[in-house]
């Protein structure tokens, strides 16, 4: 392997991290933000399907109004507005930037998500982890999400063999997308899940990056 490609939320960053940004906007913040996050990812398999591609930042807003609705909160604008900031700020989980660090003195280090571009350099960049990566891959350059094999064939721009590249994801299904399109898929297994009985298994399954670092 040459190249890692990360995805960046789940794995690189806590999206339970936006919890304590809806406390005190909504009542059950734990459960809001579950339902944010699937109807979110929800959200962007049924537009890959409908080939109705909308940037991340406004499926992720689409998800919230929904999820508002759902749960029978009125918001103003400026709420929205602060929930949505949150996903410029979210937080790195604890193993990421020492981990990153090791691997970016032997791999080149790039992103390969469906967040869109400017979305995915602010929060890099806030969060201090953007100097890691070499390049930024993202669904906005393809119009269609992962797991369509398109977004996946990003990484032949950078000049690799698509097996060369190792795709790091802790969501399942990710991972299988990515094996689906011949990248090297590797498990961070963040929640002790299960993988996807997909007849995709995982090159390498790991707990987290710390671990990750050790074993490449
Ligand atoms: C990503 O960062 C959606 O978590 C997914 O691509």
């Amino acid at each position: 392997m040459i190249v890692l490609a990360f995805d960046v939320f789940g794995t690189l960053y806590d999206v339970g991290s936006l919890v304590s940004a809806a406390e005190g906007i909504v009542p059950n913040p734990e459960a809001f933000v579950r339902t944010w996050r699937a109807k979110q990812l929800e959200y962007t398999h049924l537009l890959s399907m409908m080939e109705r591609y909308e940037r991340f930042w406004n499926v992720t807003e689409r998800a919230l109004r929904y999820t508002l609705r759902l749960f029978g909160i009125s918001l103003s604008d400026q709420g929205v507005e602060e929930l949505m900031g949150a996903w410029l700020r979210l937080r790195p989980y604890g193993d990421v930037p020492e981990a990153l660090a090791r691997l970016a003195e032997r791999f080149k280090l790039v992103t390969l998500t469906n967040g869109d571009r400017e979305m995915v350099d602010a929060l890099l960049s806030n969060t201090g982890l953007r100097g890691f990566f070499a390049d930024l891959l993202t669904a906005d350059e393809v119009g269609i999400y992962k797991p369509s094999p398109k977004v996946y064939a990003l990484v032949e721009r950078l000049g690799v063999s698509r097996s060369e590249v190792g795709f790091v994801s802790s969501n399942p299904w990710d991972v299988a997308g990515a094996g689906a399109a011949g990248l090297t898929p590797i498990f961070v297994n963040r929640h002790g899940l299960p993988q996807e009985e997909l007849g995709i298994v995982a090159r390498v399954e790991v707990r987290d990056l710390r671990e990750l670092a050790e074993r490449l």
